[in-house]
C-alpha cells in the first residue's frame, strides 16, 4: 500500500525529472563545445571511481528523442535539464557557439512538441576549463561572464523558455569543488574556497537579471538542503552542530533569501557594493535538493567519511554515521522525515520571504540490474520515492508551499567521482548497447503522476 496519497495535489502542481548535461549529453568534442572542468579532472587517473568520464556517458546528445519520448510516456509536467556552458560559450567567454544552441534548440522543440516544459539550469557544474584557468570562480569576473552567457541563452530560446534556473549546488561546487578536491575543478583551498561560493552567488544575482530583461518569467535556484542532526545533547556537539549547519545550509541560503551572509561568514566574504542586493533579489522559486540528513558531532578523527566524500584530518567535527535506518547504494541514509524537517525548517527560518519552493532534486541509488525476464524491479526506489513524497506532502500540508517535484533522475548517469557505479535512473541503461529499459519504479511514478490527476 503506498504511504503517498495521489489525492488533492493542489492544480498544476508540477511533475518532472532532472538530469545534468556532463552526466548524460556525451558528444564532448561535438560541434565546437569546448572543454569543461570534468573532462579534465576525469582525465587524471584515480579521481574517478571507475575511470569513467562523461565522454559518452547516456549519448542523449544523439538519442534525445528516445528520451523525451521516454518522459511523455511517464507523463512528467516539466523536465528539467542542464545547458552545458562549455557547448554555448566553448571559451568561457568572447564568441558564441551557435551549433552549441543548436542542440538546445532541438530538445527544447521536441519538449514542446511533446507537452513537456523545459526547465533548463545554466550551470550544473561544467565550467568551461578556459575560464578555470583563470581562476574559475574564484575570481569575480567569472560572474560576470557566466551572466552573459545566460543572456546568450536566453537569447536564443527565451520564446520558448518561461522557467528557469541559474545554477544547481553552490554548495556543493564550493565544498567538494574548491575546498575538499574530491569533484571537478579538483581544488584543495579548504578556506580559501569561499570566494567560490560568493562568484556562484553573484553570478546568479547577475544570471536572474540578465534573464529577466530577455523577459524571462519565472527564475529560480537549486540549492541542495540537508537538516544537520547533533550527534549528541551536550553543548559541544550541539555547537559544532550549529557551525556545521551554517556552512552547510545558511551560507547559501541566507544571502539569497535575506540578502546577507550568516554573521561568521560576512567578513570572510569578498562582497562588494551591490553584490548582496542582486543575489538577494526575489525569486520566483526556491529549488531545494534533498537526499538526507548530516550528523555531525564535536571533535574529528572518528569518522573519515560522510556521505562518500573523505573527511580532512583537522577539521572541527566528527560525522557519526546516521544508523537504524535502511541506505542506498550510496551508503546515504534513507530519511524521508529529513525533508519533511528541511522544508519546515525553511519556512521557519525566512517565513515570508520564503518563495514557493520546488523540489529540483531527491531519489536514490540502487544497482538493480534486469532480471531473467529483463524486468527492473526495483522495490526499493519504490518505497523510497513513496515515502519521501509522503514527506512532502506531510510538509505541504503544514503549510509549506511546494509548486513542484522533480525526481533525480531520468536516467542512470554518469554518477561524477563515483562514476557508473551508482545508478539513480527510474530507466536502466546499458551503458554497451545504449539500451534504455524503464524500471517498475518508472511505471510506479507514472502512476503516481496520473493519480495525482484524478
Ligand atoms: C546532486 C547533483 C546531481 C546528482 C545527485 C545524485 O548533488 O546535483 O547532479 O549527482 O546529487
Amino acid at each position: 500500500m503506498d504511504k503517498a496519497s495521489t489525492d488533492s495535489y493542489p492544480d498544476r502542481f508540477m511533475w518532472g525529472v532532472s538530469t545534468a548535461a556532463y552526466q548524460i549529453e556525451g558528444a564532448v568534442t561535438e560541434d565546437g563545445r569546448g572543454p569543461s572542468v570534468w573532462d579534465t579532472f576525469c582525465a587524471e587517473p584515480g579521481k574517478v571511481a571507475d575511470g569513467g568520464s562523461g565522454a559518452v556517458a547516456c549519448d542523449h546528445y544523439h538519442r534525445y528523442r528516445e528520451d523525451v519520448a521516454l518522459m511523455r510516456e511517464l507523463g512528467v509536467d516539466a523536465y528539467r535539464f542542464s545547458i552545458a556552458w562549455p557547448r554555448v560559450v566553448p571559451g568561457g567567454t568572447g564568441e558564441v557557439n551557435a551549433a552549441g544552441l543548436d542542440f538546445y534548440d532541438r530538445l527544447v522543440d521536441e519538449l514542446c512538441e511533446a507537452g513537456i516544459t523545459p526547465v533548463p539550469t545554466l550551470f550544473h557544474w561544467d565550467t568551461p576549463q578556459a575560464l578555470e584557468d583563470r581562476g574559475g570562480w574564484l575570481v569575480r569576473d567569472t560572474a560576470y561572464h557566466f551572466a552573459d552567457y545566460a543572456a546568450s541563452v536566453a537569447g536564443r530560446l527565451g520564446d520558448r523558455i518561461d522557467q528557469w534556473i541559474t545554477i544547481n549546488e553552490p554548495r556543493e561546487v564550493t565544498l567538494l569543488g574548491y575546498a575538499l578536491g574530491v569533484h571537478a575543478p579538483g581544488r584543495t583551498g579548504m578556506f580559501e574556497a569561499l570566494p567560490a561560493a560568493h562568484h556562484q552567488l553573484l553570478g546568479h544575482g547577475l544570471a536572474v537579471q540578465a534573464l529577466r530583461s530577455a523577459g524571462a518569467g519565472q527564475v529560480g535556484i537549486a540549492v541542495s538542503h540537508s537538516p544537520t542532526w547533533s550527534a549528541g545533547p551536550g553543548a559541544e556537539d550541539t555547537e559544532a552542530a550549529a557551525a556545521f549547519d551554517t556552512l552547510n545550509n545558511w551560507l547559501f541560503a541566507d544571502p539569497l533569501l535575506t540578502g546577507a551572509y550568516p554573521a561568521d561568514f560576512a567578513e570572510l566574504m569578498p562582497v562588494q557594493d551591490g553584490d548582496l542586493a542582486a543575489i538577494g533579489a526575489r525569486l520566483d522559486w526556491y529549488g531545494v535538493n534533498y537526499y538526507g540528513p548530516t550528523r555531525v558531532g564535536a571533535g574529528s578523527g572518528e569518522s573519515d567519511e560522510v556521505d562518500g566524500v573523505p573527511v580532512p584530518e583537522g577539521l572541527p567535527f566528527s560525522f557519526p554515521p546516521i544508523e537504524d535506518v535502511p541506505q542506498t547504494g550510496f551508503g546515504w541514509p534513507v530519511v524521508p522525515g529529513g525533508l519533511t524537517e528541511m522544508l519546515l525548517t525553511l519556512r521557519e527560518r525566512y517565513g515570508d520571504r520564503l518563495p514557493p519552493v520546488m523540489i529540483t532534486e531527491n531519489g536514490c541509488s540502487y544497482a538493480d540490474a534486469p532480471d531473467a525476464a529483463g524486468r527492473i524491479l526495483d522495490r526499493r526506489r519504490i518505497d523510497y520515492l513513496d515515502a519521501h513524497l509522503a514527506a512532502m506532502r506531510d510538509a505541504m500540508d503544514k503549510g509549506v508551499d511546494v509548486h513542484g517535484y522533480f525526481l533525480w533522475s531520468l536516467l542512470d548517469n554518469f554518477e561524477w567521482a563515483a562514476g557508473f557505479e551508482q545508478r539513480f535512473g527510474l530507466v536502466h541503461v546499458d551503458y554497451e548497447s545504449q539500451a534504455r529499459t524503464p524500471k517498475e519504479s518508472f511505471h510506479w511514478y507514472a502512476r503516481h503522476i496520473a493519480g495525482s490527476r484524478g
